[in-house]
């Protein structure tokens, strides 16, 4: 298949962090070229920290302000908790290297949930209108794996799996006992890159598992319609 782009790459890797970060450069500078903006969906959880950093640090020349960061997904606590995705993103990303707070599109996960995820929906909306599209559409989207096979807050058996239309929705988790905010299916799949970051640690069975595209595990539902999708594997 010369010439024509692969669905989905995996990248197995001893340099987990600088292979992560040369992919988001190289992704930012074709979407600034082409487009004149970048954008890109944050992954949570702790394996992105390093990588996020390493971001800021190298990518020093990009022009934030042409940046838009969002985020596939928060846990409904206030930015400023210890939980929080967003706060995470800032500590290690946002106040380091001086992104613009207008750079940042937060979900509100402070107020009632499903209320922030309809905010977010309309802001993400409004975006997509003023660029002449149906649906916002993310130049890369960076996603975690659970250990259940879990993705964003898409987490198995959980009603937001199901969702068929609405792009952003709040979605109860029964083990955590909790609410989160997540992106569905219908959004993440809009993307023209998906790159998820599994750190050395994780389950290999599962890893396999996942990329032989077994459904129980929503990570693997996650299919771009007219996108790749990257596996970067730390060894
Ligand atoms: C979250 C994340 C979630 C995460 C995975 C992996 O809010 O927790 O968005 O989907 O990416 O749980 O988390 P780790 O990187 O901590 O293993």
């Amino acid at each position: 298949m010369d010439g024509e782009v692969r669905k989905t790459e995996v990248i197995r890797t001893n340099n987990f962090a600088a292979d992560a970060v040369a992919l988001l450069l190289k992704e930012a500078r074709a979407a600034l070229a082409e487009r004149g903006e970048f954008r890109i969906a944050l992954a949570g959880g702790s394996t992105p920290r390093p990588i996020y950093t390493e971001f800021g640090r190298t990518a020093r020349d990009l022009p934030w302000e042409k940046v838009r960061f969002t985020f596939g997904d928060e846990r409904c606590v206030p930015p400023d908790d210890e939980q929080s995705n967003y706060r995470m993103a800032r500590e290690t990303l946002f106040e380091p290297f001086g992104i613009p707070e207008r750079s940042v599109l937060r979900l509100s996960g402070e107020i009632d949930p499903p209320l922030a995820a309809q905010e977010y929906e309309d802001q993400l909306k409004v975006i997509a209108t003023q660029h002449g599209e149906t649906i916002y559409r993310h130049d890369l989207i960076l996603l975690g794996l659970g250990e259940d096979g879990h993705t964003a807050s898409l987490f198995p058996g959980t009603l937001a799996l199901n969702e068929t239309v609405r792009r952003v929705v709040s979605n109860f988790v029964p083990k955590f006992e909790s609410w989160r905010l997540t992106m569905t299916l219908p959004l993440l799949n809009q993307a023209r890159h998906i790159l998820f970051l599994v750190g050395g640690g994780k389950n290999h069975e599962l890893i396999e598992r996942v990329l032989a595209g077994a459904e129980e595990f929503p990570a693997a539902r996650v299919a771009p319609v007219h996108g790749r999708i990257t596996w970067m594997i730390g060894a």
